[in-house]
This record gives C-alpha cells, structure tokens and sequence, in this order.
C-alpha cells in the first residue's frame, strides 16, 4: 500500500498501472469524460498538441495497436478494453515551426487524463513498449503526428486473472521521497 502524510487528492495516491481489467467495456460517456479532463490540460501557446486514436475491443483500430505492441506488452493486453494511443503534434499550428514542447504537453494531458479514470475507477496503463514507425505507418499518421505511448484502460480488475508472472508485479510500487527530488531549494 502506498502511503502519505501530505495532503494530497486521493486519486494520485491510489492510481496504479495494474495488468488486470475487466471485460467490462467502459462507456463511451465515460471515455469522453476522461478526455475532457485532457482537454484543459495547460499548453505552449495553447497549442493542444495531444491527439488521440482509440482502440476499443473487437475493433479493427484495437486489432492494429494490438499487433504493435512489444510482445512482452501483448502477453497482457489481449483483452484490454481500450488501447489508446497518445500522439503529439511535433509542430506548431500557427507558425509550421517545430513545437519542442509537444511531448512536454501531451504528458501533462495525459497527466490530467489518467486522475480523471481514476476518479471514475478505471484504471491506466501506459506503454513505451511498441513499434512506434510501424504504428505511424498503420494508422496513416501525418508525418509530424508523432506516436508517443500506448495507454491500456479499463475498470480494474481481479489479479487471479494474471499469469503468475503479472501477478506477483501487479502491486503499488514505491518512490522516491520529496527530499530526494529538490536539487535546490
Ligand atoms: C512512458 C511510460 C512507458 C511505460 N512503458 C511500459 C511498458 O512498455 N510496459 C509496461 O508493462 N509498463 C510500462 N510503463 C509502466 C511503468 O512501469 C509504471 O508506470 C511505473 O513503474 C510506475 O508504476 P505505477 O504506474 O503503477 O505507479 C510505462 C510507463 C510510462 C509512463
């Protein structure tokens, strides 16, 4: 269990990447709720940069993440619910210039995204594991479209579900202290 003593929302002490979802499908009501929390995300020049490809089960979009992802990553996500993919927008709408912030912003999107499932008891998993120029390919991106994760959800699940493998690992893993991050203060 992991713990605190500061005051903090519940859903960041609670949110965890587990491996088990339930076959339940979350709503699509409630998928577009946890992209309107990406929405308000903050933004260099309110740019927005953060695109997103939803894959639901059974689905031929679900099918073509699916066959991207690491085999390792494959080995628990046959069944997932939802497999979405985070894309950010390398450039700037409103000049064509290059956006280095872009990954920046969709990581904060994804950020307030993730809080959002929580609140609503669906869980995230996000995945570097996966071809990303092969997925580029396959879902027809423009070239500045740049595919930056792939984000298992669903309600989470039961752990006797898992292989013994994901289930000895599907626990909260700890972190760091505060006193460790501030380089300076
Ligand atoms: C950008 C990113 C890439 C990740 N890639 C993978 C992955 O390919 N496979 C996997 O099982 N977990 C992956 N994870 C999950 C992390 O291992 C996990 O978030 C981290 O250990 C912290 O645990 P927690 O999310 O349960 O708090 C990734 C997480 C992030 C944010």
């Amino acid at each position: 269990m992991r713990e605190t003593n500061q005051r903090i929302m519940p859903e960041y002490l609670n949110r965890y990447s587990t491996r088990s979802f339930q076959k339940k499908m979350p709503s699509r009501e409630e998928l577009l709720d946890i992209l309107e929390a990406a929405r308000f995300a903050p933004s260099c020049f309110n740019e927005q940069p953060w695109r997103f490809v939803i894959g639901w089960r059974g689905g031929r979009l679900h099918d073509t993440i699916f066959a991207n992802l690491t085999e390792k990553n494959q080995t628990w996500n046959r069944n997932t619910p939802i497999l979405l993919v985070l894309i950010a927008n390398q450039r700037f709408a409103h000049n064509g210039k290059d956006n280095f912030w872009a990954n920046f912003d969709l990581g904060t999107a994804w950020g307030f995204l993730q809080v959002q499932a929580q609140q609503l008891g669906i869980a995230t998993h996000a995945m570097g594991g996966f071809r990303k120029a092969q997925l580029h390919h396959d879902l027809s991106l423009s070239e500045e479209e740049l595919p930056v994760a792939v984000v298992a959800m669903g309600y989470y699940g039961d752990l006797s579900d898992l292989s013994a493998e994901w289930k000895e690992r599907d626990v909260p893993n700890s972190r760091r202290v505060v006193a460790e991050l501030i380089l300076a203060e």
